[in-house]
């Protein structure tokens, strides 16, 4: 399953997707960092530091974070974890990974969710931040979690999701839609950056419901499977690779 259909506008068939959208964060990605930071108020750093606390990060964990970015997940596990050491850091763009070099000794992956290029059960805890809109399968892209995560190790996704109300679906569409954009194009005077978040835009608009991703990683054979929502606009995902023996918990909506 796709995570939105093909948007026709963008690429023309669903194998260019992943060439698109190599593309578009390769030429954004020194704008990246300035253009979350204030979008969000400044409060990224510390929300995805919390979200790791809440969702049980501890020191010692080996970590991988997928679709890293320019780093910005790895660096606030980093301080949970008291070093780099145990984060691996993967992600398909070599302009995001080379801005995550300069911020922290983690390893390094140049690599797709689809298909991560690591061994099977090596990892306590995995992470993808604000990029499952961006993969070609849900369905791959699980396989793939469940296959390098140890038995008893933890999934936690970060999203930005359309709001259902009509008033916060209003504010949002009138934010993301159409103030972000413009304000990134003032503040960067980057064509590429504005492009990078109309896409942004563009893609939580088009993404399928909460629900279906909850069914993706059930059939992946991960279990405990939750969304934890926050503000009404952020989804927290969360699941576990059972150990042999675990019986199946439900999922939650
Ligand atoms: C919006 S950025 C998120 C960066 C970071 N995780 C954060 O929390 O800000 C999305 C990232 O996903 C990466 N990406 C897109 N498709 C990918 C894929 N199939 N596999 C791995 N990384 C991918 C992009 O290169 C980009 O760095």
């Amino acid at each position: 399953m796709l995570p939105h259909p093909t948007l026709a506008t963008r690429y023309a068939t669903p194998e260019a997707k992943p060439e698109y959208v190599n593309r578009l964060f390769d030429r954004g990605a020194k704008h990246y960092d300035a253009v979350v930071d204030w979008g969000f108020l400044r409060s990224g750093a510390s929300y995805r530091r919390w979200s790791l606390q809440q969702h049980g990060l501890l020191p010692g964990d080996h970590l991988l974070d997928v679709a890293c970015g320019t780093g910005l997940v790895a660096v606030a596990a980093a301080k949970i974890l008291h070093t780099a050491d145990n984060i691996t850091c993967l992600d398909a763009s070599t302009g995001m990974l080379d801005v995550a070099r300069t911020k922290l000794a983690a390893r390094f992956v140049l690599g797709r969710a689809e298909q991560l290029p690591l061994p099977d059960q090596a990892f306590d805890f995995l992470t993808m931040g604000y990029a499952l809109r961006h993969v070609t399968s849900l369905e791959d892209t699980f396989r793939e979690f469940h296959r390098v995560l140890k038995p008893g190790g933890k999934l936690l996704i970060l999203e930005v999701t359309k709001p259902t109300g009509r008033l916060a679906g209003f504010f949002f569409r009138l934010y993301f839609r159409h103030l972000y954009p413009l304000l990134t194009r003032l503040f960067t005077r980057s064509d590429d950056a504005r492009d990078m978040m109309r896409y942004y835009w563009e893609t939580m608009d088009a993404c399928v419901p909460p629900a279906l991703v909850l069914a993706a990683l059930q059939s992946a054979g991960l279990t405990e499977t939750k969304r934890n929502t926050v503000l009404g606009l952020f989804s927290e995902y969360t699941a576990v690779k059972a150990r042999p023996g675990d019986l199946p918990l439900p999922t939650e909506f």
